[in-house]
C-alpha cells in the first residue's frame, strides 16, 4: 500500500536521526549552522549510484548534481547554478564528474531511442556516439556502450572546463581540480578515468 512505502521512510528517517545523535550529539546542530562542503558531485540520477553513500561522505561533505547521464550543458540552468554556487559561494575544491557503466541515458542515446524531451537531453551524447561509432561500432555492443559511458564523462569534464564560474576560479588564484571518474554497477569500485584539470592552462589543452 502506498502509504505504507512512505511510512516506512518515516521510521527510517527517526532511527536515522537517533542514531546520528547517539554517535555525534551535536551533529545536526553544526550543520544547521551552514554547510562547507569539499567537493562537488555530478552524477548520474540513476538509484544505484548515490553519492554519498559511494563515497562513504556524510550529509554536510558533499554539493550535489543529478540529472540523467550525469551532465552538465551550458544551457541548463539547474547546472549552471549548481556550479556557480559550488564554485563561486561555497568555494568546493574538487568537482568529481562520475559517470557510471550501465548507463540507460547513455545507452539510449546509442539506440537512438530515447524520444521527446529526454532525446532531446542526451542528443549531445547520440552525436558523441556518431562521431566515434567508426572505431567503437566493431566492439561487442556492451564494450561499444562502457567506452562511449567513458567518453561522455571527458566530454562533461570538457563542458565544465569552458564553465564561467570555473574559470574564474582559476583566474582568482582558487584551488580548484575537476577529476573524471566512473562506477561500476557490477562491483561497487569507483575508477579514476584520469580525466584531471586543476588549472586554465589545462583545461585549454583538454579535448
Ligand atoms: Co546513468
Amino acid at each position: 500500500m502506498p502509504a505504507d512505502d512512505i511510512q516506512q521512510l518515516f521510521q527510517n528517517n527517526r532511527l536515522w536521526a537517533e542514531s546520528v545523535e547517539r554517535e555525534d550529539p551535536a551533529f545536526f546542530t553544526r550543520l544547521a549552522s551552514g554547510q562547507s562542503p569539499k567537493y562537488l558531485w555530478i552524477g548520474c540520477s540513476d538509484s544505484r549510484v548515490p553519492a554519498t553513500t559511494v563515497t562513504g561522505l556524510k550529509p554536510g561533505e558533499v554539493f550535489v548534481l543529478r540529472n540523467v547521464a550525469n551532465q552538465v550543458q551550458q544551457n541548463d540552468a539547474s547546472a549552471m547554478s549548481v556550479v556557480d554556487f559550488a564554485v563561486g559561494t561555497l568555494g568546493v575544491r574538487h568537482i568529481l564528474v562520475c559517470g557510471h557503466y550501465g548507463c540507460g541515458g547513455v545507452r539510449a542515446a546509442m539506440e537512438g531511442s530515447a524520444k521527446g524531451t529526454l532525446g532531446q537531453w542526451v542528443s549531445n551524447i547520440q552525436e558523441l556516439w556518431n562521431t566515434h561509432e567508426n572505431q567503437l561500432g566493431n566492439l561487442d555492443p556492451d564494450d561499444a556502450h562502457a567506452r562511449l559511458c567513458e567518453l561522455n564523462v571527458r566530454l562533461q569534464v570538457r563542458s565544465l572546463c569552458q564553465h564561467a564560474s570555473v574559470r574564474q576560479a582559476w583566474e582568482d588564484g582558487q584551488a580548484l581540480d575537476i577529476h573524471g571518474l566512473i562506477y561500476a554497477l557490477e562491483d561497487g569500485r569507483l575508477r579514476n578515468l584520469n580525466l584531471h584539470v586543476s588549472s586554465r592552462t589545462q583545461a585549454d589543452a583538454f579535448r
